[in-house]
């Protein structure tokens, strides 16, 4: 992704905060995880809490737990079950109101394999795009060099892999969805989403409306060991940890041998990053914590960064060690948002048909 391209899909977010905020009946939000794991204080930061605020300002809100995307870059799908389980903890835990078959408004959270309609858009919307700009896809690009350098299937990257963008196009397309908040690494896949939009619209007639990318103001975090954080690379501090995990976790983060604490993200990226963790959970600026904690070294900064997550996370914990006891409920909100998504993608199916003329 070029840097101009970020540029503009930061200032178009920027204008697009302000419409949602005046006129949020507009719009109709769509985003997901896959499951591979709990959700971890990256993704509370710069999705989770956002989809809360979202929904807050009065904006419909879809979630998929993208579990077709989990057998993209690996050969099994894990305990796919429990980790959709823990993806809706984690969303119920951080305050979103969800669908759950009691009538009562709230988003709509499914999952990918139990809505046939949607997987049914993939084939025509396949037709649209050029293997060629599947190829060129920067982040299908990384991904399949690093499902390369694992060495993951036996014949290398697979099908899926070239084509999941389409199939997120789907994701979005089947709901109607005019914004998706994403991070950067997902700006490609909107631009297929919004190529499959308009090349449907000239072709067939108009049914599906352009989305556009919601990039999210918070800034990256980072993992304990300094590298991107993530499910899988043990780097990452997640929700559902407990208090002494999470000192555990902190404790064992990388710094630099240099006492004096200072905020410089470029010569002392680890150092910047656990202040920027504690910032994000205090609500302080990185550079006076810096300041007060000055000749404490990084025992006094590991010390803060503990307590600011800590206590920040308090409430959303309690609230997932509660939930995690309800599994009627858990099942319940799944079978309410799988229904309803069941619906939406039926209906739009339909429309699909109409619009090619394969009507019998
Ligand atoms: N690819 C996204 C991720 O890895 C998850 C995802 C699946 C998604 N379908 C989506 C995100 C549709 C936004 C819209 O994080």
């Amino acid at each position: 992704m070029s840097t101009t391209s970020i540029d503009v899909a930061r200032r178009r977010s920027a204008e697009l905060e302000h419409d949602l905020l005046a006129d949020p009946g507009r719009f109709r939000v769509l985003t997901g995880d896959r499951p591979t794991g709990p959700l971890h204080l990256g993704h509370y930061v710069g999705t989770l809490a956002n989809r809360v605020r979202l929904q807050t300002a009065g904006i419909e809100v879809f979630v998929v737990i993208a579990d077709y995307q989990v057998i993209t870059d690996r050969d099994s799908v894990g305990d796919v079950r429990g980790n959709v389980r823990e993806v809706l903890l984690d969303h119920l835990a951080a305050g979103l109101s969800v669908r759950d078959g009691s009538g009562v408004p709230g988003a709509t959270v499914f999952t990918h394999s139990a809505v046939p309609a949607l997987n049914q858009l993939v084939l025509p919307f396949l037709s649209l795009v050029s293997v060629a700009e599947l190829q060129r896809n920067p982040t299908v690009r990384a991904e399949t060099a690093a499902a390369t350098r694992r060495g993951s299937g036996a014949a290398g990257p697979n099908g899926l892999l070239l084509t999941y963008p389409v199939h997120q196009a789907a994701d979005i397309l089947f709901c109607g969805a005019n914004l998706v908040p994403v991070g950067q690494d997902q700006l490609p896949h909107l631009e297929t989403a919004r190529l499959v939009a308009r090349r449907f619209g000239e072709r067939y007639g108009q049914v599906f409306p352009e989305p556009e990318a919601l990039l999210s103001a918070a800034p990256l975090l980072l993992g304990t060991d300094g590298a991107k954080m993530s499910k899988s690379a043990g780097n990452s501090i997640p929700l559902r940890a407990d208090e002494d995990e999470t000192a555990r976790l902190v404790r064992s983060a990388r710094t630099n041998t240099e006492r004096r604490i200072s905020y410089d993200p470029v010569h002392r990226p680890e150092v910047a990053n656990l202040l920027l963790m504690a910032s994000l959970c205090c609500g302080r600026p990185p550079e006076g914590l810096a300041e007060e904690i000055g000749d404490g070294g990084s025992a006094a900064l590991k010390h803060l960064v503990t307590e600011s997550v800590n206590e920040h996370l308090r409430p959303l914990r309690a609230r997932r060690r509660e939930l995690a006891g309800a599994d009627d409920h858990l099942r319940a909100v799944l079978a309410a948002g799988n229904a309803h998504a069941n619906e939406v993608a039926d209906a739009t199916l339909q429309r699909v048909r109409e619009a090619m003329g394969m009507t019998y």
